[in-house]
């Protein structure tokens, strides 16, 4: 037995990078996949076939069980065309990755409306609409009885969960996607489909141009993240970040301080200024 036999995956933008190597290893670990990818470039235009047909096919030559889904995340059209993929070529769907992505690097001031609506789209609409369509189908699954729950993997950023420069919109959509794992797990949970979220750094064609991430981050050192959250392994786990880069991995956590109650009913802003190492302490 391999740890998600009899499992369905569908696993966004998986004709590259990260999302290629979670297909194979879902697929090593038993599961059927749908394999989505737009295959068009580092900024989100264009499209074509060949990304996903490839990775379908490095599937198969592994003795794995895919099917090739070209559509964009970005409309509702297209996620519902995703899900309905893996339904009439395996009849359910166990496991979503949420991993499609594009980059439009500006600084705030030179940001141009286009490039922010077209990553925010991409990112976190992206993740939404694939995420709504999947959980109608795994909530559907767990009530008539044909499975016992389900698992959604996002992928956030540590440009949106700590920052970096140049990637306003970028950080926005990605800090976005940490909340809707969070309130979409809680939603859920009813229905024992666990959300959570991977925050991973490796080098693929969006990080080519970083010197900091180097050639020895690789993405498939990623994916066993991946495996774990979509397994058996994680029943339970559900509303949680982890960062993952190389061989390190750490969970992302909030903090809130201890913080300071106001002497009266209302804080003052001078009471602000005078406890304002008590409130951060
Ligand atoms: P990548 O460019 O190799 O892979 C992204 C894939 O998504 C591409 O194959 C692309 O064709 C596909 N895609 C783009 N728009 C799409 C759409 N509308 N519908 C369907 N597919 C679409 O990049 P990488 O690095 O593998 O990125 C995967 C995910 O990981 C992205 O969400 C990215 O933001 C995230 N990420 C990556 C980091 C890294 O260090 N590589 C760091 C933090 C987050």
């Amino acid at each position: 037995m391999s740890l998600l036999d009899g499992k369905v995956a569908i696993v966004t933008g998986a004709g590259g990078g990260l999302g290629r190597c979670h297909a194979l290893a879902l697929a090593k670990e038993g599961a059927k996949v749908v394999v989505n990818d737009l295959g068009g470039a580092r900024d989100g235009s264009g499209s074509g076939k060949a990304p996903a047909d490839k990775v379908v096919e490095e599937i198969k030559a592994g003795g794995g069980n895919a099917v090739a889904n070209y559509d964009s995340v970005g409309t509702m059209a297209g996620a519902n065309n995703i899900v309905a993929a893996a339904i009439n070529a395996f009849g359910r769907v166990d496991i979503l990755i949420n991993n499609a992505g594009i980059l439009r690097d500006k600084t705030l001031l030179k940001m141009e409306e286009g490039w922010w609506d077209i990553v925010i789209n991409v990112h976190l609409k992206g993740t939404f609409a694939v995420t709504q369509a999947a959980a109608r189908q795994m909530a559907e699954q767990v009530t008539n009885g044909t499975a016992t729950g389900g698992r959604i993997i996002n992928t956030s950023s540590i440009a949106g969960l700590v920052g970096n420069f140049g990637q306003s919109n970028y950080g926005a959509a990605k800090a976005g996607i940490a909340g809707f794992t969070r309130v979409t797990a809680l939603e859920l949970a009813k229905f024992k489909i666990t959300v959570n979220c991977i925050v991973p750094l490796a080098k693929t064609r969006l990080t080519e141009d970083i010197a900091m991430i180097p050639d020895s981050m690789r993405p498939e050192q990623v994916s066993p993240l991946v495996v774990f959250l979509a397994s058996d392994l994680a029943a339970g786990i559900t509303g949680k970040l982890f960062a993952i880069q190389g061989r390190e991995m750490r969970e992302f956590k909030y903090k809130m301080t201890d913080g300071a109650t106001a002497a009266g009913d209302l804080w003052t802003p001078q009471e602000i200024a005078n406890r304002f190492n008590e409130i951060t302490a």
